[in-house]
């Protein structure tokens, strides 16, 4: 799909809206493949992965429920300032069930660090993370996900759920930031 015209800050498609769906559908059978019939709570990390989420619970083929937590890292423009706190946390008492947490991008890895940390103080039966998309390169803290369904190198995206400034969340691809359109303004 080609950019829209308002996109002024997209400098390039990086992952088809086809080729997200796809990957989506194997996550969905290997999740449901997981846990057989065991209880299974989403937990999605708002708010970027409010999108991932919303696709990968249609292509879970067992039932399932779907939770909410918000952690915001906090950015000076695209760079995490590795600052990051819970701002909504769950309704969920998760000693109940099998969590699998949600996230659209693992960058420095400070923000899974800390969520996976404060989830596992509360006993769930067990804990996953599903990342939509990963940034090994960026790592300042050890994290791996169990599963994530793009590897994608040092570009700082947008589209599919992920922001720059609020903006671009409801592109239907992941696509590359031109940070350059600023520094010309
Ligand atoms: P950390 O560094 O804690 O970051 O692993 C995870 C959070 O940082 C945000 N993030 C991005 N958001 N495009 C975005 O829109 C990006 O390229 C990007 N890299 C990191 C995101 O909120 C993620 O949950
Ligand atoms: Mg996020």
């Amino acid at each position: 799909m080609e950019p829209v015209a308002y996109d002024k800050h997209i400098k390039q498609v990086l992952i088809a809206q086809e080729e997200i769906a796809e990957a989506i559908r194997q996550a969905g059978r290997q999740i449901s493949t997981w846990y057989d019939g065991r209880p299974i709570l989403l937990v999605s990390i708002l708010k970027g992965a409010f999108v991932f989420l919303a696709d990968l619970c249609r292509a879970v083929t067992v039932p399932c429920e779907i939770g909410f937590m918000c952690a915001k890292s906090y950015y000076q423009g695209t760079e995490s300032s590795g600052m990051v706190s819970i701002t909504m946390d769950l309704e969920q008492d998760i000693s109940q069930y099998h969590v699998v947490i949600v996230e659209d991008i693992i960058d420095t890895g400070r923000t899974l660090r800390d969520v996976v940390a404060l989830l596992r103080e509360r006993n769930p039966l067990s804990l996953r993370v599903v990342t939509l998309l990963d940034k090994p390169c960026r790592r300042k803290v050890e994290f791996e996900a169990d599963m994530a369904l793009f590897t994608i190198s040092d570009h700082f995206v947008i589209g599919y759920g992920l922001d720059c400034a609020e903006q671009y969340r409801n592109l239907p691809y992941i696509a590359e930031y031109d940070t350059a359109v600023d520094a010309e303004n």
